[in-house]
């Protein structure tokens, strides 16, 4: 028996096999889940990775900028599975001008468009499905710990500061539905998101040799590991929380 043995679960954010997100789904389908994707933009592509998983899993368009994607999600995913018990949010996008040392020169229109996308989004996601978790569940989203001004990530920890906080207070309105809400703060991964991250190599160099237990930027399954554990049904009581799969580096000096 796995520990996602009968449960039903969405996850958005599949680009490429190096997605977080796509070892979310593989893990979910090994451990009983039936899995149902979300991609954006080139969905053929989505479609095509999708075919790498363990199961056939269906794919459905959504551009969390889209209300009319966000209205209509829950009656699409509902053509395929007849409620959620889990939900991941695996999703992240930050314009060139927000990132690598631009800071004091990013205009407000280009942050607004990461907040929209990397933060608020986690709400309008949460919000969209909850049609379908009348039963409860869980909603994990993907972090990078926010709590210091890293080199280079800019705009996108300002965003994740703030995704930090939407968890907590979706935490606060979702407990009464029974729906958990926690995120996974890994450590650098590089993924296609990473590498659109100018001076991104800075994380590469010195992440693996801080980190206590060491650190694989190659590496998915940790973090992917933790995002199932919190929708199973071994951290009933968890909510609001943090799990940094990190290696250890946000608890050590550097
Ligand atoms: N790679 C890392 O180092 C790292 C570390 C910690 C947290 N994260 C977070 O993990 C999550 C997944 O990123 P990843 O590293 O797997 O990279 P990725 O590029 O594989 O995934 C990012 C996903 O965001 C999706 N996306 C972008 N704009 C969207 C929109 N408007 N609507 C819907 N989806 C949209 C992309 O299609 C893609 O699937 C992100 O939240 C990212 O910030 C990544």
């Amino acid at each position: 028996m796995g520990i996602l043995e009968g449960k039903r679960i969405l996850v958005t954010g599949v680009l490429t096999d190096a997605s977080i997100a796509f070892s979310v789904a593989k893990l979910a389908q090994e451990e009983g889940a039936t899995v149902v994707l979300t991609g954006f933009g080139r969905l053929s592509l989505v479609e095509r990775i999708a075919k790498r998983l363990p199961e056939p899993a269906p794919v459905l368009e959504l551009d969390v900028q889209s209300n009319e994607h966000l209205g209509t999600l829950a009656a699409r995913v509902g053509e395929h599975v007849d409620g959620l018990d889990g939900v991941v949010h695996s999703i992240g996008f930050a314009p060139q001008t927000a990132l690598g040392g631009n800071f004091l020169n990013t205009t407000w229109e280009d942050v607004a468009t990461a907040l929209h996308v990397s933060t608020y989004s986690f709400k309008s996601l949460a919000v969209a499905c909850l049609p379908l978790m009348k039963e409860g569940g869980a909603v994990v989203g993907l972090d990078f710990d926010a709590t210091k001004a890293w080199p280079v990530y800019d705009w996108m920890g300002v965003a994740k500061a703030g995704l930090e906080s939407c968890s907590r207070y979706l935490a606060r309105d979702l407990g009464p539905h029974n729906i958990r809400v926690n995120l996974v703060a890994a450590g650098p991964l590089r993924t296609m998101a990473a590498k659109s991250i100018p001076g991104f190599k800075e994380f590469e160099d010195s992440w693996p040799a801080k980190a206590p237990l060491g650190w694989d930027l190659a590496d998915t399954i940790p973090a992917a590991k933790a995002c199932v554990a919190l929708m199973s049904d071994w951290f009933p009581a968890t909510t609001g929380e943090i799990v940094h799969v990190d290696g250890g580096v946000h608890a050590v000096g550097a």
